[in-house]
């Protein structure tokens, strides 16, 4: 009896400990575990890792962690690329004299200046709603955009805006994939975007 009541009280001991000792191991392996078992899903596992550790703790926080969190986050790496983007497509159309040029830019520069103050700010505000579908649906708008951009820039023969518009496609593709992972809000229904 007493021998089994204190191995009892050993187990308890023992198992309460690991707790105290075992949670902060596993909370630091876990965090950079779940960017990763995120990102597999996803068509771009390289840029999704290197975009979410390079900006998630900085913004959130280890305790912010978490995949709401990597899709805001993706969102907002788009935002950063789409402004500059916006930022040097005019400088680029200053600079250029070749008309046909200057319209593939010109319609860049609608293309961009949707992204970044209509469509950018839509997806981030439903990523707040739990809109899932709103979500999907702007990234899919935002990618269209700079498909759209890209291939009238192809038409000239030279791409200024190559990296930045595959750059936001891809991201787009991530941000898509990632919220497949989040639960949907009953309300839902953003049919502007399409
Ligand atoms: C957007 O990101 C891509 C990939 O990192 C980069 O090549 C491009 O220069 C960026 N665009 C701007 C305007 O900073």
């Amino acid at each position: 009896m007493k021998l089994s009541s204190f191995s009892t009280i050993l187990l308890i001991h023992l198992a309460t400990s690991s707790i105290y000792f075992i949670s902060p191991i596993q909370c630091t392996l876990n965090r950079p575990s779940l960017v990763e078992q995120t990102c597999r899903k996803t068509p771009h596992y390289n840029l999704c890792v290197s975009t979410l550790k390079s900006h998630l703790v900085s913004q959130h926080g280890p305790s912010r962690v978490n995949i709401e969190g990597f899709a805001r986050t993706t969102l907002q790496a788009i935002a950063v690329n789409a402004s500059a983007t916006l930022k040097h497509v005019h400088r680029v159309f200053e600079q250029r004299s070749d008309k046909q040029m200057r319209i593939a830019l010109d319609s860049c520069i609608a293309s961009y200046t949707k992204i970044v103050k209509v469509l950018l700010p839509e997806a981030i505000s439903c990523i707040n709603k739990g809109d899932n579908k709103g979500v999907k649906a702007g990234a899919s708008a935002i990618a269209n955009l700079a498909i759209s951009c890209e291939n009238k820039c192809m038409a000239t023969n030279n791409s200024p805006l190559r990296d930045s518009n595959q750059y936001v496609q891809n991201l787009c593709a991530i941000a898509a994939s990632i919220v497949n992972y989040l639960p949907q809000a009953h309300h839902q229904g953003l049919h502007r975007f399409l």
